[in-house]
């Protein structure tokens, strides 16, 4: 990308580029990204600039694809190349995740299975699984051996397992005195994982390896999708949803009592949503004030329906050999009910920023 013109006064440079596009930089920001100000290697900043003076531009000069510029009170001079400053416009947008891409029901037609084995041995077909947890929240594996643990080696290939109050690994199966919903033949609701828990566990992976029941689909929804239409249509049930607190909790007496309190909408200062919590077994008690109250009872049965509504969710069976890995924050999971045949999964969570980093190291090494 060329520069068609450059204005400056002694606080802002103006950069018009060759395809039309104009941009502008504040002084202090241009001092505090020289390009001779980060560390070679491992791009960390090597100064502050709180301790410099305030700092006003004192010259600029254009030459091929290189802007030089000087900075008074200390007569600093530092060269910015044009793509440098064409990829930091002050008009790109700040969205957390460009890429990211919002589904409903149609997504059924779309369900594929990634090979394991190809996958261990392809950093081409590791990054395509792992761009489509990143932009779609989810991603299926088969091939998985079904040896028990095997899950934590799948976890090895893309981050860090997260230990929790059940250990690295958990076993989802029918048992006789049951703790847990999950540890029955009954059908669980859509639900995210553990959201009594600071931080909530970014990724979960489930293992199946025994699945001979006559029922237990899973079922998964794009909780991202399902509070954009609520923010779009019922803007007022969003709000609530976004900003009033709701707590949660796990109690194992002796071992755990654990607790997180959060809106079950969760937005960045953008407003974009970032989070969801929402499980009505840990849920406790609302505590809001008379005039909250009845509203947000109805918001939160909105949320609830349009979870569970047939037309936003995925449903597929797990058999054995077979993984999904899931964001605990946005895609919700669930299960049908079965009446006959064991079923047998292993899972564990992971933290999410592990596998958003190897998608970079990956392309990186293109
Ligand atoms: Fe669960």
């Amino acid at each position: 990308m060329g520069i068609a013109s450059i204005t400056h006064d002694t606080k802002w440079l103006q950069v018009t580029f060759t395809d039309g596009e104009t941009s502008e930089y504040y002084v202090q920001w241009l001092r505090d990204n020289i390009p001779s100000g980060r560390h070679q290697d491992r791009g960390q900043r090597t100064f502050d600039i709180n301790s410099l003076p305030q700092q006003s531009l004192s010259e600029v000069i254009h030459a091929g694809d290189q802007i030089t510029i000087t900075f008074d009170p200390d007569h600093y001079t530092d060269v910015f190349t044009t793509s440098w400053l064409y990829s930091h416009r002050n008009t790109i947008s700040s969205q957390t995740n460009p890429t990211r891409t919002l589904w409903d029901a149609t997504q059924q037609e779309k369900i594929f299975f990634a090979d394991y084995q190809t996958l261990k041995n392809s950093k081409k077909d590791l990054h395509s699984l792992l761009c489509h947890v990143r932009d779609y929240g989810y991603g299926l594996l088969e091939n998985v051996p079904t040896e028990p643990a095997t899950v934590l080696e799948v976890v090895k290939m893309f981050g860090y397992i997260r230990n929790t109050n059940y250990g690295k690994l958990f076993e989802v199966r029918a048992e006789p005195d049951p703790a847990n919903l999950a540890f029955t033949k009954l059908g669980i609701g859509m639900h995210t994982d553990n959201p009594y828990r600071d931080p909530v566990p970014g990724l979960q992976i489930l293992h199946c390896l025994i699945n001979e029941s006559d029922g237990g689909e899973s079922q998964l929804v794009d909780g991202f999708a399902v509070a954009e239409k609520i923010c779009k249509k019922h803007p007022e049930v969003f709000s609530l949803l976004s900003t009033q607190p709701v707590r949660f909790r796990y109690l194992d007496e002796g071992s755990a009592d654990l607790e997180a309190t959060s809106p079950l909408i969760e937005t960045n200062p953008q407003g974009e949503v970032i989070a969801l919590r929402y499980n009505s077994r840990s849920a406790q008690t609302f505590t809001f004030s008379s005039e909250v109250m009845a509203d947000y009872y109805d918001a939160y049965r909105l949320l609830g329906e349009l979870l569970h509504e047939p037309e936003a969710r995925i449903e597929f069976r797990l058999d054995a050999g077979q993984l999904m890995i899931f964001d605990n924050q946005r895609v919700l999971h669930g299960r049908s009910s079965y009446e006959e045949g064991f079923r047998h999964l292993q899972g564990c969570y992971a933290d999410k920023d592990s596998l958003q980093s190897l998608i970079r190291v990956l392309e990186a090494e293109k």
